[in-house]
């Protein structure tokens, strides 16, 4: 009989065991190979001002942006417009909530990927063959008054204010702001951030500066509160493989500490964390509505042994019944249709289904295929 798992929860398991447990070593060959891959000064991707996004700059900002979406995917935002102590108020119930007992936390556990709000490891345990190193807080966030009564109502700050004394010593400045909800606040400046994002993507790409807020239908919002703990021997296990995002447009808060990948001609590059910028990139539905002539590209997570990390990906959807098609003006005799129209919900299930592999998701839905 196999042995019934102790801990759900990867925190819990490691505090227990001290070492990687074979549910999450590797095969030989599918390892992170830690020695090869490059680490760049500065951020490794491109770090874009978008100081001037509103003002009279505004074509060079989203030309930048658009040569970053064609090359790399992914770029950093600095200068975004999220107020810095709602960022490091994000963080810090983050951590907050993963230091919670393990039974407080356990109240959210769920491994059924359908649900709204819920905690779990890994990706997507009831499909994988070896788990990543990563604990998770999934949580719809838009429109926000749907979702927020059913988030984990500890740790206190989670759906309330901060504790006026942490706020004070990140800024005092804050102190009228503290009686916001630091979570709810961060998701509705996130969501602000990808709407502009959105706008210069679709300029950048000679469209009505509303398309892909348009076709993407009443939109949907997701986060998740990433936790890694510190591995013992990280070179055996990944916190998250290498993936393709399938939503629109990713925008990734992380603490200090490293761990972010991105492939670029073959080779994985260490994003390394600048302070007060975002990490930005497209996900496959861009993809889709560019008609390949922007790149969602192949990104993971690598753990290590000396510290937890923390990351906060918002994810910015297409509702479930829009449907997805590259835009007619990409459209033409030198660029042939890429993709058959498909509905978000549609492409989603296959992505869960599927699983995290490189092969990405989007060449189901190319013209001359059937999704089974
Ligand atoms: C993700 C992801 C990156 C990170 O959750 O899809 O790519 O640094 N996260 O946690
Ligand atoms: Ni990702």
């Amino acid at each position: 009989m196999a042995p019934a798992i102790a801990k759900p929860l990867l925190s819990d398991l490691v505090a227990q065991s001290g070492q990687v447990p074979s549910s999450h070593i590797r095969p030989v060959g599918d390892r992170p190979d830690l020695d090869n891959v490059d680490h760049e000064s500065g951020a490794g991707i491109p770090l874009i001002d978008l100081e001037q996004l509103d003002g009279p700059d505004r074509h060079k900002v989203v030309e930048a942006i658009g040569s970053a979406c064609e090359t790399d995917g992914f770029f950093m935002v600095k200068n975004h417009g999220i107020p810095k102590e709602v960022v490091e108020g994000m963080l810090i119930v983050a951590r907050e909530f993963f230091h919670m007992p393990e039974s407080e936390r356990l109240k959210c556990y769920s491994d059924d990927p359908k649900k709204a709000i819920r905690l779990s490891t890994s990706f997507n345990v009831r499909t994988e063959k070896v788990s990543n190193w990563r604990d998770f807080l999934r949580l719809h966030c838009f429109p926000l008054e749907s979702f927020i009564d059913q988030w984990p109502s500890n740790p206190p700050s989670f759906r309330s204010a901060l504790n006026e004394n942490v706020y004070l010593s990140i800024n005092t400045r804050t102190l009228k702001k503290s009686r916001r909800e630091v979570v709810g606040t961060y998701s509705t400046e996130a969501r602000k951030l990808a709407l502009r994002l959105l706008e210069a993507i679709s300029e950048s790409l000679g469209l009505e500066k509303g398309h892909m807020v348009s076709a993407m239908g009443r939109q949907a919002q997701h986060m998740a509160v990433n936790y890694y703990p510190p591995c013992p021997q990280p070179e055996l296990t990944y916190g998250l493989p290498g993936h393709k995002d399938p939503n629109a447009i990713t925008l990734l808060l992380q603490d200090g500490v490293s761990g972010l990948q991105v492939q670029r001609n073959g080779r994985w590059v260490a994003v390394n964390p600048v302070p007060d910028a975002l990490v930005i990139n497209i996900g496959d539905q861009v993809q889709a509505l560019s008609n390949d002539r922007y790149k969602s590209v192949l990104h993971r997570v690598i753990v290590n042994s000396e510290s937890e990390r923390i990351s906060v990906p918002t994810f910015y959807c297409p509702s479930p019944d829009a449907v997805i098609a590259p835009a007619n003006a990409l459209v033409d005799d030198d660029h042939s249709l890429a993709y058959r129209p498909f509905t978000y919900q549609a492409y989603y299930d296959a992505f869960w289904n599927m699983g995290l592999e490189s092969a990405s998701c989007l060449d189901r839905f190319r013209p001359n295929k059937q999704v089974d």
